[in-house]
């Protein structure tokens, strides 16, 4: 399985892990792929502090770091964290604040204990040049890789001059033409069906046409890949790797809540749907009560992006705190792609990693079998 751009890397296995948690990127990282650490939501203290432990125990291994910077929101202008966050509260209708509260309530979501902690503004410029600062101080973060857009040009600059690599995830074939034009030095193509923010083209037909258009530059195939079939099928149409996130949320190294563990593990693949709800940008999720009362007509829309996110950092932030509480289930942010029906049990991340290749083989066998004599 190995490709040019792991040759590039220096990694094993091309298969890259996109993860919230530092023991999968350190596990992935050792098991011969790379993981990727996803910093939304982290203040640059809290990116420091995962990182030098990432550093202290990943070996001689690398890793990325994975931000979200959009190309367009509300508030763009706005300098300062201060000045984007009165900007925000002044923008969220009251209306839409009660109709939050009052979900989060009915489902017995206890408050948060501390009113006064900092909200993070997850999406925006604002947030994420100290977070690319603080990865680029570390020599193991080999790649940084960002959501919802094209970087801005002095990052690429930034990245390049530190002599990392830089890649962005692209849901649209002329999101992906845009990142070429960039200069950035891969292209995560993520199919409909995967996990988070995510389009409406799935990856079977999404994935071709992004290799076939970028035209030499790396694609990383994302969106539906949870076995080793799935990821032949990426390789046999070009792709240089694939790029997972549903199935590392299961594994024994991540920090998920028993009752969301089982939300996954009885979860059908029909148990998901794209959704604003959240973060105001459709991403792809768990359906729940929540999901399903934003989108009825007698209910307040989802704002934009970052409004919807700010509105509902507080239920995203109590419903994972509390995941076991009353029926806080019925109200969780839970992202996730429709990978989420092969998800059965929890498994290391050594171990799915080991089985990733051993699929991949048995099938290519299969393939290769069924060429004539
Ligand atoms: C819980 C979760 C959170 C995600 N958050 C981000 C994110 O912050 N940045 C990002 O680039 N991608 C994010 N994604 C998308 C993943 O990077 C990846 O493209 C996607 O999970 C691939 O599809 P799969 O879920 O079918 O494996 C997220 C995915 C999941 C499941």
């Amino acid at each position: 399985m190995q490709t040019e751009f792991c040759k590039k890397l220096g990694i094993d296995v091309p298969i890259f892990a996109f993860t919230h948690c530092r023991d999968v990127v350190v596990a992935v990282s050792k098991a011969g792929g790379i993981g990727v650490l996803g910093a939304v939501g982290y203040s640059p203290e809290q990116l420091k502090e995962e990182l030098d432990w990432i550093d202290e125990h990943i070996g001689d291994h690398i890793y990325g770091v994975d931000t979200a910077i959009p190309q367009k929101y509300e508030g763009m202008e706005q300098t300062s964290a201060a000045d984007l966050v009165k900007m925000l509260n002044d923008a969220i209708p009251q209306g839409h604040r009660d109709f939050a509260e009052k979900l989060l309530k009915d489902a017995g979501v206890p408050e948060w204990p501390d009113k006064d902690d900092e909200v993070t503004l997850s999406f925006s410029a604002v947030q994420a040049q100290a977070l690319v600062d603080e990865a680029l101080k570390r020599p193991k973060c080999r790649m940084i890789v960002n959501a919802l857009g094209t970087p801005p040009a002095d990052i690429v600059e930034q990245v390049h001059r530190e002599g990392r690599l830089i890649g962005a995830l692209a849901g649209r074939l002329k999101h992906g033409i845009a990142h070429k034009e960039a200069g950035l030095d891969f292209v995560v193509c993520q199919g409909s069906e995967g996990g988070g923010h995510a389009g409406e083209v799935a990856s079977m037909v999404l994935w071709p046409q992004m290799i076939d258009a970028l035209d030499g530059l790396p694609v990383l195939a994302a969106g539906g890949i949870g076995n080793g079939r799935q990821i032949l099928a990426a390789m046999a149409m070009g792709a240089s790797g694939v790029w997972m996130g549903s199935m590392w949320l299961n594994s024994e190294e991540a920090s998920a809540e028993p009752a969301q563990r089982e939300s996954y593990m009885k979860a059908t693949s029909e148990d998901t749907v794209r959704s604003r709800s959240f973060t105001g940008k459709t991403a792809r999720m768990l359906k729940n009560e929540w999901t399903e009362a934003w989108e009825r007509d007698d209910t307040p829309d989802p704002l934009p992006m970052p409004l919807q996110g700010y509105l509902t950092f507080d239920a995203v932030r109590r419903t994972h705190r509390y995941a076991g509480s009353g029926e806080c289930q019925k109200v969780a942010f839970n992202p996730i792609g429709q990978v989420v029906g092969q998800i059965n049990e929890i498994e290391s991340c050594r171990d799915i990693m080991y089985r990733l290749q051993q699929e991949y083989v048995d099938a290519l066998e299969h393939v290769n079998g069924l060429l004539p004599d």
